[in-house]
């Protein structure tokens, strides 16, 4: 019994907005998701309520300003830290009740890593092939299964060659994709990656982005990757920004195979209503303080207040004419 048509999205917060993968099942659900850092006296809000739905197999990429929440976000889906409030669910896990054996449990088999210091993914005296095998090592997979298991890796992130190498013998991007490797050692259904190419130059960046996009299609894993990198929506399926510790906007691609069709910008309508314009399209039009709003059959119209008037009314003439 709504005023407002059924046209309207009526998402949850955060939705997945209606693209190719709609059949896949959501893998992760973040509602309402709090975080509270107490230092000394002080409290640190770094999220305050917010909300994602990502599907199974998504590659996505988390963008926005220094401080915004990324981090923390990355962490408490990486099981190293708690949330404050909310609801946080990870396939059947739910973060927020997880026991020390369950954190433990998801930590070895649920996650994949990669931390953007390249010093600290990998131990330095050992080799490359010997960094992906440790963790498979510690969760007590067979010396042979645990050989094959990292050759593959190394071999679908471009390193066939420098699997007998130790870290310093590795370029800091190589040392990434060595990293990426260790993460999916084993076979997590997810891997995140805390802005794995802020350390180096844009054609290792290249090599990184390639070899995440590699292991989500052959083996199917959830990807969420941190970036500062600009040209990052050329290579996922979604880029989400955050900002002050809310997702803010989304941009989806729409792809056939390789071809990326077309490009859609979204906004997260939050449960009271708020929604976060992009700033580009803030500037675009000079908007400032007010702007004016008209409901239309199937969309909201939005203008800047010094023109208005103008463009509602012309608009308004054009949808009676
Ligand atoms: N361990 C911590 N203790 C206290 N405050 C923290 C801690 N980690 C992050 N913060 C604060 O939380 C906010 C979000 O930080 P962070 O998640 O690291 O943002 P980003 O990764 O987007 O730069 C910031 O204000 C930061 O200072
Ligand atoms: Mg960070």
């Amino acid at each position: 019994m709504s005023q407002v048509p059924n046209t309207t999205p009526q998402m949850a917060p955060g939705l997945v907005p209606d693209g190719q993968d709609n059949d896949r099942p959501i893998f992760i659900e973040c509602e309402n998701l709090v975080k509270i850092y107490k230092v000394a006296d002080l409290e640190v809000v770094a999220l305050q309520g917010l909300d994602l739905l990502i599907r199974q197999g998504e590659m996505m990429a988390l963008v926005g300003p220094s401080g915004s929440g990324k981090s923390t976000l990355m962490n408490i889906l990486g099981g190293l830290d708690f949330p404050t409030a909310g609801r946080i669910r990870v396939g059947d896990y739910n973060l927020l009740e997880m026991t020390r054996r369950d954190q433990v449990r998801y930590r070895r088999h649920m996650v994949g890593f990669v931390w953007q210091q390249t010093a600290r993914n990998l131990l330095p005296y050992l080799t490359a092939l010997e960094n992906v095998e440790l963790p498979m090592a510690l969760a007590g997979f067979p010396a042979r299964e645990r050989y094959d298991r990292a050759v593959e890796l190394l071999d679908r992130v471009g390193l066939a060659d420098r699997m007998k190498h130790r870290p310093d013998r590795l370029s800091g991007g190589e040392q990434q994709r060595v990293a990426i490797a260790v993460g999916m050692a084993n076979r997590p259904a997810l891997l995140l990656a805390d802005e794995p190419t802020g350390e180096v130059d844009s054609i290792s960046a290249e090599a990184i982005f390639h070899a995440l996009r590699a292991l989500n299609e052959e083996f199917g894993v959830t990807v969420i990757v941190v970036t500062h990198d600009m040209t990052v929506a050329t290579r996922v399926d979604r880029v989400v920004g955050m900002r002050d510790g809310r997702t803010s906007t989304e941009i989806l691609r729409r792809r056939e195979g390789d071809v990326a069709l077309y490009e859609e910008e979204y906004a997260i309508l939050d449960r009271a209503g708020r929604l976060q314009l992009p700033e580009a399209y803030i500037e675009a039009l000079d908007m400032e303080d007010r702007v004016r709003l008209r409901l239309q059959e199937d969309h909201i119209g939005v203008w800047p207040e010094h023109n208005g008037e103008e463009a509602a009314s012309r608009n308004g003439q054009e949808m009676t004419s």
